[in-house]
């Protein structure tokens, strides 16, 4: 019985990739675990200019329901619960930092000089929380309203320590306008999800999640 023909031996090339396919099996458990123990980094909330209404003055009554300005309070537009947590890359809560929001009436009008100063004096127009210990926010406000040029958004800025963390936008899912409009349609696809959430209808008016991520 003829004997098989001997093996040809392994060329150089081989024998590496050999070597590199044992080298990647043997660390994966190693990575995976690696991966596992360690929190993935998250992508920060995209930034977004602040726009020329940012309130040269800052209202008396300046707390998280823009919708009682003072005494008064505002019927005009949809009620909105805007909530959220706030943390770091690693997903910490940023407990002690400071969320601001700014927007105009339901007439698109902002309490700015530079908008003629003729928003409804009943709309409080910005508030600021600071951050909760397990990193949430919460504002009272109404469905944002477009204005010329501009699909519907919310201003919204974080602080910490007195330094600015971020400067951004939120946008409301689904609004015609949105593709419309200049600034978010330079956004990419991933700074488009992470800053239009949608406005959902509750018992209690809309609700709209807005979680922000920053590199504090
Ligand atoms: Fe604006």
């Amino acid at each position: 019985m003829p004997l098989p023909p001997p093996r040809p031996p392994m060329t150089a090339h081989a024998r590496l990739r050999r070597r590199t396919v044992g080298l990647a099996l043997a660390a994966a458990p190693a990575l995976w675990l690696g991966a596992w123990a360690r929190p993935a980094a998250r992508r920060p909330t995209p930034a977004q200019t602040e726009g020329p209404f940012y309130p040269r003055q800052l209202p008396a009554d300046a707390d998280h329901d823009l919708l009682r300005n003072g005494a008064a309070s505002y019927p005009e537009g949809q009620p909105v619960w805007l909530e959220g947590n706030v943390s770091d890359l690693t997903g910490r809560p940023l407990a002690g930092a400071q969320v601001e929001i700014w927007q105009c009436d339901h007439a698109g009008r902002y309490h700015h000089p530079g908008d003629g100063g003729r928003a409804d004096p009943r709309f409080q127009g910005f508030g600021r929380v600071t951050v909760a210990a397990d990193g949430g926010y919460r504002f009272r406000t109404i469905r944002p309203a477009p204005y010329t040029g501009r699909t519907p958004h919310i201003h919204l800025k974080v602080r910490l320590g007195g330094r600015e963390l971020l400067t951004t936008q939120v946008y409301v899912a689904g609004d015609p306008g949105n593709a419309r409009d200049f600034l978010w349609r330079h956004l990419d696809e991933d700074a488009r999800a992470a800053l239009t959430v949608p406005f959902v209808r509750t018992g209690d008016g809309l609700l709209a999640r807005f979680p922000i991520v920053v590199a504090a």
